[in-house]
């Protein structure tokens, strides 16, 4: 079949290779009722391990049940396969204690010290309503309504206790997480997820993705990993009316081939040291040179989506990359590497527009787990 395996030692949504389309959904809890809340994390560990099987959310199904009670699952994806759907649940900073400082289920003495608002960076355009969030289900699949079936009849399974605070849908991976996947092509046209952490790099994701009993915050993360998402904006008409060279030099490869700059093959490894005509052969403003785990410092797992929410009403289109990645810490992650990307040539062509943090616990394991059990 084409179902992913929905328990294991990590989550599965994170190495699994990168399924084509994404549906993310952050939530804000409206409850105050720590019990209702571990109710509801239950109720929606069995619904995703039926929906990642490709079985209805619930045990009667969308067609099967009393004609006067609403159905326990939707039905858009009646005959559907699995399509390797993934589901995959963070828990954020406001989960602990509230922006005012509540801690509203007893859990912030279980908050991991790593576990913080990002700082701000320089040219960030966020907009709090589609950022943040309690909670987030990152939803991956190879077929759009799979996706969107899933995140669709959690929220329902959701009513009164959480409130959806912000969503987006991805239609094209813009990475691969594994060794056997082609690197697909971002919206400015070139390859991306070349240099990717992927799941056949066991000891780099050891070192760089997933959390360690040593961490700190308590073992219920073990196992884990934190996840950084960034809706950013990418301002293609901009970009479509630069040069060829210019594009190249400002990521720093070439956009046919996708090899680095000064080197003949996609895989061939990035020569920070080789000189081309004028100059350094990978510029040293561009976005490879500067997040290039020599120059960074630290890796990541990039696992983002590109996005084309319609238009802005100013004749251009809404379009972006909503980056995903996966770290052992954001500190020594997303918010190492972005600030190393200060001086990115890239910064002239894109606007980040929402920002999150969450923590990911590790997988469930037999029947009985659910999602969070050790931190509850
Ligand atoms: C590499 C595009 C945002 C981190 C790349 C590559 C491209 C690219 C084309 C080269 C291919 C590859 O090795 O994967 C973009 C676009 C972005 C974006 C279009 C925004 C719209 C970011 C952000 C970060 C980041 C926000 C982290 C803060 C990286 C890293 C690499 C990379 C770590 C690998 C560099 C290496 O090891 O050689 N990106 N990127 N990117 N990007 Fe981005």
């Amino acid at each position: 079949t084409d179902a992913v395996p929905f328990p294991g030692a990590h989550q599965a949504g994170i190495v699994t290779p990168a399924q084509d389309r994404l549906h993310f959904v952050a939530f804000d809890v409206t409850t105050g009722d720590r019990d209702e809340l571990v109710e509801l994390l239950r109720a929606w560990t069995a619904a995703a391990r039926r929906m990642t099987a490709g079985r209805d959310a619930g045990p009667v199904g969308a067609v099967d049940g009393d004609p006067d009670a609403a159905p326990d699952d939707t039905g858009e994806a009646i005959g559907l396969p699995a399509s390797r759907l993934t589901l995959t649940i963070g828990f954020g900073p406001t989960l602990f204690r509230t922006a005012d400082g509540v801690d509203r289920f007893g859990l912030e003495e279980r908050r991991p010290a790593a576990l913080t608002e990002l700082p701000a960076f320089p040219g960030d355009e966020l907009d709090p309503a589609i950022s943040g969030g309690d909670l987030c289900i990152q939803a991956c699949a190879d077929d759009p309504q799979v996706a969107v079936h899933a995140v669709r009849n959690l929220i329902r399974l959701g009513t009164g206790v959480v409130r959806v605070r912000w969503s987006q849908l991805g239609f094209g991976r813009t990475t691969s997480t594994s060794t056997a996947q082609a690197t697909p092509r971002n919206l400015f046209g070139f390859k991306d997820g070349t240099n990717n952490l992927k799941a056949e790099n066991g000891a780099a994701l050891d070192r760089f993705v997933w959390v360690g009993h040593e961490d700190g915050g308590g073992d219920w993360l073990a196992g884990g990993s934190y996840l950084v998402t960034r809706r950013i904006r990418m301002l293609v008409e901009t970009w479509d009316a630069s040069s060829l060279d210019e594009q190249q030099r400002t990521i720093g490869r070439a956009k046919g081939s996708g090899a680095p700059l000064g080197q003949r093959a996609e895989f061939d490894p990035v020569d920070m040291t080789a000189q081309g005509e004028g100059g350094p052969a990978v510029p040293e403003t561009s976005h490879v040179f500067l997040s290039h785990p020599t120059n960074a410092g630290t890796a990541l797992l990039r696992r983002g989506y590109s996005f084309v929410d319609g238009s802005d009403g100013l004749g251009r289109l809404d379009a972006g990359l909503f980056f995903i990645a996966y770290q052992r810490d954001p500190g020594t992650g997303f918010v190492q590497v972005q600030e190393n990307l200060r001086g990115d040539a890239m910064n002239e062509y894109i606007r980040h527009t929402s920002s999150a943090v969450f923590a990911c616990p590790p997988g469930v394991q037999g029947e009985d787990d659910w999602w969070g059990r050790a931190l509850f």
